[in-house]
Protein backbone atom coordinates (compact mmCIF):
# COMPACT_ATOMS: atom_id res chain seq x y z
CA UNK A 1 0.00 0.00 0.00
CA UNK A 2 1.10 3.34 -1.01
CA UNK A 3 1.47 6.16 1.63
CA UNK A 4 3.05 9.43 3.02
CA UNK A 5 3.16 9.62 6.59
CA UNK A 6 5.87 10.46 9.52
CA UNK A 7 5.82 7.36 11.83
CA UNK A 8 4.13 4.00 11.31
CA UNK A 9 5.04 3.46 14.77
CA UNK A 10 3.06 5.88 16.44
CA UNK A 11 -0.29 3.72 15.44
CA UNK A 12 -0.85 2.22 18.80
CA UNK A 13 -1.16 5.46 20.51
CA UNK A 14 -3.03 6.62 17.52
CA UNK A 15 -5.78 3.70 18.04
CA UNK A 16 -6.22 4.39 21.68
CA UNK A 17 -7.03 8.28 20.71
CA UNK A 18 -9.59 7.07 17.81
CA UNK A 19 -11.12 5.20 20.14
CA UNK A 20 -11.65 7.34 22.84
CA UNK A 21 -13.05 9.87 20.16
CA UNK A 22 -15.80 6.90 19.02
CA UNK A 23 -16.90 6.96 22.09
CA UNK A 24 -18.26 10.47 22.39
CA UNK A 25 -19.93 9.40 18.35
CA UNK A 26 -22.70 7.53 18.72
CA UNK A 27 -24.13 8.93 15.21
CA UNK A 28 -21.51 8.14 13.23
CA UNK A 29 -21.34 4.67 15.43
CA UNK A 30 -25.05 3.89 13.79
CA UNK A 31 -24.56 4.87 10.69
CA UNK A 32 -21.57 2.68 10.56
CA UNK A 33 -23.34 -0.44 11.77
CA UNK A 34 -25.76 -0.40 8.63
CA UNK A 35 -23.16 0.67 6.38
CA UNK A 36 -21.58 -2.94 7.53
CA UNK A 37 -24.79 -4.57 6.62
CA UNK A 38 -25.85 -2.93 3.40
CA UNK A 39 -22.95 -1.83 2.55
CA UNK A 40 -24.04 0.92 0.28
CA UNK A 41 -20.90 2.59 -1.11
CA UNK A 42 -19.63 -0.63 -2.85
CA UNK A 43 -17.56 0.36 -5.82
CA UNK A 44 -16.88 3.71 -4.71
CA UNK A 45 -13.43 5.16 -4.56
CA UNK A 46 -13.59 8.13 -2.16
CA UNK A 47 -10.68 10.58 -2.27
CA UNK A 48 -10.80 12.53 0.78
CA UNK A 49 -9.39 16.03 1.83
CA UNK A 50 -9.67 16.15 5.68
CA UNK A 51 -7.50 17.05 8.45
CA UNK A 52 -6.36 13.81 9.46
CA UNK A 53 -7.69 13.73 12.93
CA UNK A 54 -8.96 11.13 15.50
CA UNK A 55 -12.67 11.91 13.96
CA UNK A 56 -11.83 11.75 10.85
CA UNK A 57 -10.30 8.27 11.18
CA UNK A 58 -13.34 7.82 12.64
CA UNK A 59 -15.14 8.83 9.78
CA UNK A 60 -13.28 6.86 7.26
CA UNK A 61 -13.94 3.94 9.43
CA UNK A 62 -17.42 4.15 8.71
CA UNK A 63 -17.02 4.58 4.92
CA UNK A 64 -15.27 1.94 4.48
CA UNK A 65 -17.46 -0.16 6.40
CA UNK A 66 -19.76 0.60 3.94
CA UNK A 67 -17.77 -1.02 0.94
CA UNK A 68 -15.96 2.65 -0.49
CA UNK A 69 -11.98 2.35 -1.02
CA UNK A 70 -10.82 5.14 1.03
CA UNK A 71 -8.20 7.38 0.57
CA UNK A 72 -7.08 10.71 2.62
CA UNK A 73 -4.93 13.45 2.47
CA UNK A 74 -4.58 16.51 4.41
CA UNK A 75 -6.71 19.68 4.18
CA UNK A 76 -4.03 21.75 6.03
CA UNK A 77 0.05 21.35 6.60
CA UNK A 78 -0.15 22.06 10.58
CA UNK A 79 -3.53 20.15 11.17
CA UNK A 80 -2.67 15.83 11.02
CA UNK A 81 -2.43 13.99 14.35
CA UNK A 82 0.86 11.94 12.85
CA UNK A 83 -0.36 8.71 15.34
CA UNK A 84 -3.92 9.03 13.69
CA UNK A 85 -2.13 8.94 10.08
CA UNK A 86 -0.04 5.89 11.56
CA UNK A 87 -3.40 3.82 12.78
CA UNK A 88 -5.44 4.45 9.35
CA UNK A 89 -2.34 2.84 7.54
CA UNK A 90 -1.84 0.14 9.90
CA UNK A 91 -4.38 -0.98 11.84
CA UNK A 92 -7.39 -0.28 9.18
CA UNK A 93 -5.44 -0.48 5.66
CA UNK A 94 -6.79 2.96 4.30
CA UNK A 95 -3.41 5.00 2.58
CA UNK A 96 -2.80 8.41 3.76
CA UNK A 97 -0.61 11.18 2.90
CA UNK A 98 -0.54 13.53 5.37
CA UNK A 99 2.73 15.32 7.86
CA UNK A 100 2.24 17.62 10.36
CA UNK A 101 4.17 20.67 9.35
CA UNK A 102 4.57 19.14 5.30
CA UNK A 103 5.44 22.15 3.35
CA UNK A 104 3.72 23.64 0.69
CA UNK A 105 4.85 21.60 -2.32
CA UNK A 106 4.09 18.36 -0.31
CA UNK A 107 0.80 19.51 0.89
CA UNK A 108 0.09 19.45 -2.78
CA UNK A 109 2.03 16.50 -4.12
CA UNK A 110 -0.49 14.64 -1.23
CA UNK A 111 -3.10 16.19 -3.33
CA UNK A 112 -2.06 14.19 -6.53
CA UNK A 113 -1.46 10.87 -4.71
CA UNK A 114 -4.90 10.80 -3.58
CA UNK A 115 -6.24 12.39 -6.52
CA UNK A 116 -3.90 9.14 -8.41
CA UNK A 117 -6.49 6.80 -7.17
CA UNK A 118 -8.90 7.92 -9.95
CA UNK A 119 -11.80 8.89 -7.26
CA UNK A 120 -15.41 8.93 -7.68
CA UNK A 121 -16.32 11.05 -5.16
CA UNK A 122 -14.88 13.52 -3.39
CA UNK A 123 -14.74 14.60 -0.12
CA UNK A 124 -12.75 18.24 0.52
CA UNK A 125 -12.78 20.30 3.29
CA UNK A 126 -11.98 23.69 2.15
CA UNK A 127 -12.11 22.93 -1.44
CA UNK A 128 -8.54 22.28 -2.59
CA UNK A 129 -9.29 18.69 -3.89
CA UNK A 130 -11.82 19.90 -6.23
CA UNK A 131 -9.72 22.76 -7.55
CA UNK A 132 -6.83 21.07 -8.36
CA UNK A 133 -9.43 18.42 -9.85
CA UNK A 134 -10.45 20.97 -11.96
CA UNK A 135 -7.13 23.07 -12.60
CA UNK A 136 -4.35 20.16 -12.91
CA UNK A 137 -6.32 16.54 -13.11
CA UNK A 138 -8.80 17.36 -15.74
CA UNK A 139 -8.61 14.45 -17.42
CA UNK A 140 -10.02 12.63 -14.09
CA UNK A 141 -13.25 14.86 -13.77
CA UNK A 142 -15.39 12.51 -15.95
CA UNK A 143 -15.12 9.55 -14.09
CA UNK A 144 -16.53 11.68 -10.80
CA UNK A 145 -19.86 11.28 -9.92
CA UNK A 146 -20.19 14.10 -7.07
CA UNK A 147 -18.51 15.16 -3.61
CA UNK A 148 -19.51 16.50 -0.46
CA UNK A 149 -17.83 20.13 1.01
CA UNK A 150 -17.07 20.11 4.74
CA UNK A 151 -16.63 24.09 4.94
CA UNK A 152 -17.47 27.71 4.58
CA UNK A 153 -14.78 28.42 3.13
CA UNK A 154 -14.70 25.61 0.48
CA UNK A 155 -18.78 26.35 0.01
CA UNK A 156 -18.12 29.85 -0.64
CA UNK A 157 -15.56 28.48 -3.42
CA UNK A 158 -17.69 25.86 -5.25
CA UNK A 159 -20.26 28.01 -5.60
CA UNK A 160 -18.17 30.89 -6.69
CA UNK A 161 -17.30 27.81 -9.48
CA UNK A 162 -21.06 27.04 -9.98
CA UNK A 163 -21.30 30.57 -10.66
CA UNK A 164 -18.84 30.50 -13.68
CA UNK A 165 -19.61 27.65 -15.10
CA UNK A 166 -16.31 26.22 -14.07
CA UNK A 167 -17.85 23.48 -12.01
CA UNK A 168 -18.28 19.90 -13.70
CA UNK A 169 -19.49 18.01 -10.80
CA UNK A 170 -22.56 18.13 -8.02
CA UNK A 171 -21.51 18.44 -4.91
CA UNK A 172 -23.15 18.36 -1.47
CA UNK A 173 -22.24 21.65 1.46
CA UNK A 174 -22.63 19.50 4.32
CA UNK A 175 -21.50 23.04 6.19
CA UNK A 176 -24.66 24.15 5.20
CA UNK A 177 -26.60 21.23 7.46
CA UNK A 178 -28.69 22.79 10.40
CA UNK A 179 -26.92 19.46 12.47
CA UNK A 180 -23.43 21.16 10.93
CA UNK A 181 -22.91 25.00 11.15
CA UNK A 182 -24.93 25.33 14.16
CA UNK A 183 -23.15 22.94 16.40
CA UNK A 184 -19.34 22.33 15.04
CA UNK A 185 -19.53 25.65 13.95
CA UNK A 186 -20.45 27.61 16.94
CA UNK A 187 -20.15 25.66 19.73
CA UNK A 188 -16.74 23.73 18.04
CA UNK A 189 -14.81 26.25 16.74
CA UNK A 190 -16.17 27.69 19.91
CA UNK A 191 -14.16 25.62 22.46
CA UNK A 192 -11.44 24.16 19.75
CA UNK A 193 -10.14 27.97 19.60
CA UNK A 194 -10.14 28.58 23.31
CA UNK A 195 -8.55 25.56 23.99
CA UNK A 196 -5.76 26.49 20.93
CA UNK A 197 -5.34 29.59 22.44
CA UNK A 198 -4.73 28.14 25.60
CA UNK A 199 -2.57 25.45 24.59
CA UNK A 200 0.22 27.77 22.70
CA UNK A 201 0.13 30.65 25.09
CA UNK A 202 -1.08 29.28 29.03
CA UNK A 203 -2.44 32.90 29.08
CA UNK A 204 -5.07 33.61 31.98
CA UNK A 205 -8.56 34.62 29.01
CA UNK A 206 -9.96 36.54 32.72
CA UNK A 207 -9.70 39.85 31.90
CA UNK A 208 -8.21 40.16 28.81
CA UNK A 209 -9.57 42.03 25.89
CA UNK A 210 -10.71 40.00 23.38
CA UNK A 211 -10.92 40.76 20.07
CA UNK A 212 -13.17 38.65 17.36
CA UNK A 213 -13.17 39.67 13.99
CA UNK A 214 -16.18 37.78 12.21
CA UNK A 215 -19.42 37.45 13.93
CA UNK A 216 -20.48 34.64 11.51
CA UNK A 217 -21.32 31.19 13.74
CA UNK A 218 -18.00 30.61 14.37
CA UNK A 219 -17.35 34.07 15.05
CA UNK A 220 -20.24 33.75 17.50
CA UNK A 221 -18.94 30.44 19.14
CA UNK A 222 -15.25 32.22 19.75
CA UNK A 223 -17.22 35.36 21.87
CA UNK A 224 -19.35 33.22 23.24
CA UNK A 225 -17.12 30.85 25.05
CA UNK A 226 -14.12 33.97 25.49
CA UNK A 227 -16.71 35.84 27.37
CA UNK A 228 -17.48 32.74 29.83
CA UNK A 229 -13.98 32.43 30.32
CA UNK A 230 -14.14 36.10 31.70
CA UNK A 231 -12.75 38.02 28.70
CA UNK A 232 -13.88 41.23 27.71
CA UNK A 233 -15.00 40.44 24.29
CA UNK A 234 -14.76 43.28 21.27
CA UNK A 235 -16.53 42.37 17.67
CA UNK A 236 -15.03 43.55 14.57
CA UNK A 237 -17.73 43.01 11.29
CA UNK A 238 -18.24 44.07 8.00
CA UNK A 239 -21.62 43.13 7.68
CA UNK A 240 -24.37 45.64 9.29
CA UNK A 241 -26.97 42.78 10.31
CA UNK A 242 -24.40 40.55 11.70
CA UNK A 243 -23.13 43.67 13.91
CA UNK A 244 -26.28 44.22 14.94
CA UNK A 245 -26.87 41.27 16.49
CA UNK A 246 -23.34 41.49 17.88
CA UNK A 247 -24.42 44.11 20.09
CA UNK A 248 -27.99 43.36 20.75
CA UNK A 249 -26.42 39.99 21.50
CA UNK A 250 -24.24 42.46 24.69
CA UNK A 251 -20.57 42.49 22.95
CA UNK A 252 -18.53 46.15 22.42
CA UNK A 253 -18.32 46.39 18.26
CA UNK A 254 -15.52 48.54 16.81
CA UNK A 255 -13.74 48.97 13.84
CA UNK A 256 -10.65 47.17 13.86
CA UNK A 257 -8.44 49.73 13.76
CA UNK A 258 -9.90 51.03 16.95
CA UNK A 259 -9.70 47.77 18.24
CA UNK A 260 -6.03 47.33 17.58
CA UNK A 261 -4.76 49.63 20.18
CA UNK A 262 -7.08 47.77 22.61
CA UNK A 263 -6.56 43.80 22.62
CA UNK A 264 -4.69 41.53 24.45
CA UNK A 265 -5.37 38.87 21.87
CA UNK A 266 -6.72 38.59 18.60
CA UNK A 267 -8.70 35.61 16.60
CA UNK A 268 -9.79 36.40 12.84
CA UNK A 269 -12.77 34.21 11.76
CA UNK A 270 -13.92 35.72 8.52
CA UNK A 271 -13.31 33.67 5.71
CA UNK A 272 -11.66 37.00 4.13
CA UNK A 273 -8.52 37.85 3.46
CA UNK A 274 -5.88 40.98 5.20
CA UNK A 275 -8.29 41.21 8.59
CA UNK A 276 -5.88 42.36 10.10
CA UNK A 277 -3.15 44.10 8.46
CA UNK A 278 0.27 45.62 8.86
CA UNK A 279 -1.37 49.09 9.74
CA UNK A 280 -3.58 47.41 12.72
CA UNK A 281 -0.78 45.48 14.13
CA UNK A 282 1.79 48.70 14.34
CA UNK A 283 -0.95 50.13 16.50
CA UNK A 284 -1.26 47.01 19.22
CA UNK A 285 0.40 46.85 22.49
CA UNK A 286 3.61 45.30 23.28
CA UNK A 287 2.78 41.56 23.88
CA UNK A 288 -0.63 41.62 21.88
CA UNK A 289 -1.64 37.52 20.91
CA UNK A 290 -3.00 37.67 17.64
CA UNK A 291 -3.90 34.32 15.47
CA UNK A 292 -6.47 33.00 13.21
CA UNK A 293 -9.29 30.04 13.44
CA UNK A 294 -10.58 30.45 9.58
CA UNK A 295 -9.58 27.98 7.31
CA UNK A 296 -7.22 29.62 5.43
CA UNK A 297 -3.91 31.59 6.66
CA UNK A 298 -4.84 34.38 4.55
CA UNK A 299 -6.91 36.79 7.22
CA UNK A 300 -3.44 37.90 9.30
CA UNK A 301 -1.62 40.12 6.84
CA UNK A 302 2.28 37.97 7.75
CA UNK A 303 4.12 39.69 4.72
CA UNK A 304 3.64 42.93 5.86
CA UNK A 305 4.43 42.13 9.82
CA UNK A 306 7.74 40.79 8.41
CA UNK A 307 8.36 43.69 6.55
CA UNK A 308 8.24 45.73 10.15
CA UNK A 309 10.14 42.97 12.37
CA UNK A 310 13.59 43.45 13.20
CA UNK A 311 13.73 40.50 14.97
CA UNK A 312 11.48 36.98 15.21
CA UNK A 313 12.20 33.77 17.73
CA UNK A 314 10.36 30.94 18.24
CA UNK A 315 8.90 30.74 21.65
CA UNK A 316 7.27 27.74 22.26
CA UNK A 317 5.36 25.80 19.89
CA UNK A 318 3.06 27.73 17.80
CA UNK A 319 3.83 30.70 19.12
CA UNK A 320 6.26 32.81 17.47
CA UNK A 321 7.51 36.49 18.69
CA UNK A 322 8.02 39.03 16.39
CA UNK A 323 10.13 42.50 17.53
CA UNK A 324 8.86 45.50 15.49
CA UNK A 325 10.85 48.46 14.83
CA UNK A 326 8.87 50.63 17.16
CA UNK A 327 10.43 47.91 19.75
CA UNK A 328 7.08 46.09 20.40
CA UNK A 329 6.62 42.68 20.92
CA UNK A 330 3.87 40.49 18.82
CA UNK A 331 3.35 36.80 19.54
CA UNK A 332 1.99 35.28 16.11
CA UNK A 333 0.24 31.74 16.72
CA UNK A 334 0.43 28.52 14.63
CA UNK A 335 1.75 30.62 11.64
CA UNK A 336 -1.59 32.18 11.54
CA UNK A 337 -3.51 29.13 10.55
CA UNK A 338 -6.26 27.93 12.40
CA UNK A 339 -4.94 27.58 15.55
CA UNK A 340 -7.61 25.39 17.11
CA UNK A 341 -6.16 22.40 14.85
CA UNK A 342 -2.71 23.67 15.11
CA UNK A 343 -1.83 23.98 18.61
CA UNK A 344 -5.36 22.14 19.86
CA UNK A 345 -7.01 18.80 18.34
CA UNK A 346 -9.78 20.50 16.38
CA UNK A 347 -13.42 20.34 17.38
CA UNK A 348 -14.72 17.90 19.99
CA UNK A 349 -15.99 14.23 18.72
CA UNK A 350 -19.08 14.83 20.05
CA UNK A 351 -19.33 18.04 17.76
CA UNK A 352 -17.68 16.50 15.04
CA UNK A 353 -20.16 13.20 15.49
CA UNK A 354 -22.93 15.27 13.39
CA UNK A 355 -20.45 16.95 11.17
CA UNK A 356 -19.09 13.88 9.75
CA UNK A 357 -22.82 11.85 9.82
CA UNK A 358 -23.33 14.09 7.43
CA UNK A 359 -20.64 13.35 5.40
CA UNK A 360 -21.19 9.72 5.66
CA UNK A 361 -24.71 10.08 4.57
CA UNK A 362 -24.25 12.66 1.97
CA UNK A 363 -21.31 10.07 0.34
CA UNK A 364 -24.43 7.40 0.56
CA UNK A 365 -26.42 10.28 -1.60
CA UNK A 366 -24.42 11.58 -3.79
CA UNK A 367 -23.61 7.38 -4.55
CA UNK A 368 -27.05 6.51 -4.97
CA UNK A 369 -28.78 9.75 -7.03
CA UNK A 370 -25.41 11.70 -7.83
CA UNK A 371 -26.12 10.60 -11.77
CA UNK A 372 -29.25 12.29 -11.71
CA UNK A 373 -28.51 15.71 -9.90
CA UNK A 374 -26.73 18.64 -11.87
CA UNK A 375 -22.70 19.96 -11.75
CA UNK A 376 -23.89 22.65 -9.12
CA UNK A 377 -23.67 22.98 -4.87
CA UNK A 378 -26.63 21.37 -3.38
CA UNK A 379 -27.69 21.42 0.38
CA UNK A 380 -27.68 18.39 2.54
CA UNK A 381 -31.63 16.58 2.29
CA UNK A 382 -33.70 17.85 5.22
CA UNK A 383 -34.40 14.45 5.94
CA UNK A 384 -30.85 13.84 6.94
CA UNK A 385 -30.47 16.72 8.75
CA UNK A 386 -33.58 15.93 11.15
CA UNK A 387 -32.51 12.03 10.43
CA UNK A 388 -29.09 13.12 12.59
CA UNK A 389 -30.95 15.67 14.79
CA UNK A 390 -33.68 12.94 15.75
CA UNK A 391 -30.59 10.64 16.54
CA UNK A 392 -27.93 13.01 18.32
CA UNK A 393 -31.01 13.43 21.01
CA UNK A 394 -31.48 9.67 21.58
CA UNK A 395 -28.14 9.31 21.97
CA UNK A 396 -28.38 12.26 24.80
CA UNK A 397 -31.03 10.56 26.31
CA UNK A 398 -33.14 13.59 25.49
CA UNK A 399 -37.23 13.09 24.70
CA UNK A 400 -38.70 15.82 22.83
CA UNK A 401 -43.02 16.45 22.46
CA UNK A 402 -44.73 15.61 18.91
CA UNK A 403 -47.30 17.20 17.35
CA UNK A 404 -51.15 16.16 18.46
CA UNK A 405 -52.82 15.64 15.40
CA UNK A 406 -55.10 18.90 16.01
CA UNK A 407 -51.54 20.50 16.29
CA UNK A 408 -50.63 19.76 12.78
CA UNK A 409 -53.91 20.40 11.35
CA UNK A 410 -53.75 23.81 12.97
CA UNK A 411 -50.37 24.36 11.80
CA UNK A 412 -51.62 23.66 8.43
CA UNK A 413 -54.21 25.99 8.16
CA UNK A 414 -55.10 29.57 7.99
CA UNK A 415 -58.40 30.16 8.75
CA UNK A 416 -57.96 29.88 12.67
CA UNK A 417 -57.53 33.89 13.83
CA UNK A 418 -58.31 35.55 17.12
N1 LIG B 1 -12.43 20.50 11.70
C1 LIG B 1 -12.49 21.08 12.90
N2 LIG B 1 -12.27 20.18 13.87
C2 LIG B 1 -12.06 18.99 13.27
C3 LIG B 1 -11.79 17.68 13.74
N3 LIG B 1 -11.70 17.43 15.03
N4 LIG B 1 -11.63 16.72 12.82
C4 LIG B 1 -11.73 17.00 11.51
N5 LIG B 1 -11.99 18.19 11.01
C5 LIG B 1 -12.16 19.20 11.88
Amino acid sequence: MDFDIADVNLADEGRLRVEWAERSMPVLKQIRGRFKREKPLKGVRLAACLHVTTETAALLRTLKAGGAECVVCASNPLSTQDEVAATLVRHDEIPVFAIKGEDNETYYNHLFSVLDKKPTITMDDGADLVSTLHTDRKELLSKIRGGTEETTTGVIRLRSMAENGVLRYPIIAVNDAQTKYLFDNRYGTGQSTLDGIVRATNKLIAGSVFVVCGYGWCGRGVAMRARGAGARVIMTEVDPLRALEAVMDGFEVLPIGEAAPIGDIFVTVTGDIQVIRASHIKKMKDGAIVCNSGHFNVEIDLAGLQRMTVKRRTIRPFLEEYTLKNSRCIYILGEGRLINLTAAEGHPSSVMDMSFANQALAAEYIHRHGKGLEARVYTVPEEIDKTIASLKLKALGVKIDTLTKEQQRYLASWETGT
